[in-house]
């Protein structure tokens, strides 16, 4: 990024006024060298020193010069822009030094052309015949995704359906693997041995990396996704979902607060498999919810989220240094 910077700066700085850096901002002090003065718009989306495990005093001792660097030309930028209100106050308390600044917040947005675009596929391999009422979960296979959540909200609703209904449920739990990380081939393991625990196996479908036509077709046949991590900084999966036409029964902290409506575009629930039972047994009972949240949802996404309105905003920070 260095490089890159001074290579810009070599290739002559006349031309330009702002700088739009993203995530890496040990670059800015190098723009701050240009003869003439350039404004920096830095896109910062959610502090790098918290997305590295620290476990030993030596990975400790290494990232301190880096995490100083971090924060110090984190400051320099003239307009800072975060991914969430949640990460704006995550800011706040990870850069103790830059306390008195206040990110601004520019939400990712979602590129519809390939969901307008793709066709989808019947999904008779993945889910058995019979089966009316499709809920979908969509994360990596890593613990602090809390997947483990709707497993249990399965067994409470279970717990309250005919067994009429009951047979005509299904959970696809979708998500990224990568079978060089440890710790998605444990939690899948886990995960399918807490599904056969809890007699679940037939309820229940595991599906490992996906293609994007895959994930197109299943948003478009769920009856609600169920998204059950807690604290996320944003959370693509809640907008993808939204603008399918589908419900989000989520957990009510980090991204989304922001991104989901309650009562209008979903659920926002304590992480409690109780509460989470209970928002999707509505689909179930009141088929029409889906219809309506589905489209309240949407619109929201088209609103909120789409390519138009970042670049809007975006439009609106960058001339907002100009004068
Ligand atoms: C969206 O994706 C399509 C196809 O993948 C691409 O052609 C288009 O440029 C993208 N639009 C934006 C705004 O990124
Ligand atoms: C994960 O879900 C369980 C219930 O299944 C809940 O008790 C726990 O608090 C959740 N974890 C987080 C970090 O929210």
């Amino acid at each position: 990024m260095i490089f890159l910077a001074l290579y810009v700066l070599f290739l002559g700085d006349e031309v330009f006024d702002v700088v739009v850096c993203d995530q890496v901002s040990a670059c800015i002090p190098v723009f701050k060298l240009a003869r003439r003065r350039k404004k920096i718009l830095f896109y910062c989306h959610f502090p790098d020193l918290l997305l590295t495990k620290r476990d030993s005093f030596l990975k400790r001792l290494y990232r301190a010069p880096i995490d100083w660097v971090e924060e110090y030309t984190t400051g320099m930028a003239d307009c800072i822009l975060v991914n969430s209100q949640f990460t704006a106050a995550i800011f706040k308390k990870t850069f103790k030094s830059l306390s008195h600044r206040d990110p601004d917040v520019l939400y990712p947005s979602l590129n519809v052309t390939s969901f307008d675009s793709a066709v989808p596929e019947k999904l008779d391999d993945l889910v058995p015949e019979g089966k009316k009422f499709l809920f979908l979960s969509i994360n990596r296979y890593e613990r602090k995704k809390n997947l483990t959540l709707a497993l249990e909200a399965l067994v409470k609703l279970r717990g309250r359906l005919t067994p009429q209904d009951w047979d005509r449920v299904h959970l696809i739990m979708a998500g990224g693997y990568d079978e060089r990380v440890l710790e998605n081939v444990e939690h899948y393991q886990e995960l399918k041995k807490m599904a056969q625990q809890f007699d679940l196996d037939q309820s229940v479908t595991f599906l490992r990396s996906f293609s994007d036509k895959q994930k197109i077709s299943l948003l478009h046949s769920c009856t609600c996704v169920i998204y059950t991590p807690s604290n996320e900084h944003f959370g693509i999966v809640p907008v993808e979902a939204m603008y399918m036409q589908c419900p989000v029964v989520a957990v009510n902290s980090g991204g989304p607060l922001e991104s989901i409506v309650h009562s209008v575009t979903g659920f926002l629930c304590e992480p409690d498999p109780v509460q989470f039972s209970e928002a999707i047994e509505k689909f179930i009972h009141e088929p029409a919810l889906k219809v309506t949240m589905g489209r309240a949802g949407r619109a929201r996404v088209k609103e909120k989220f789409s390519s138009e309105a970042f670049t809007e905003q975006l439009y609106q920070y960058v001339t907002k240094l100009l004068v």
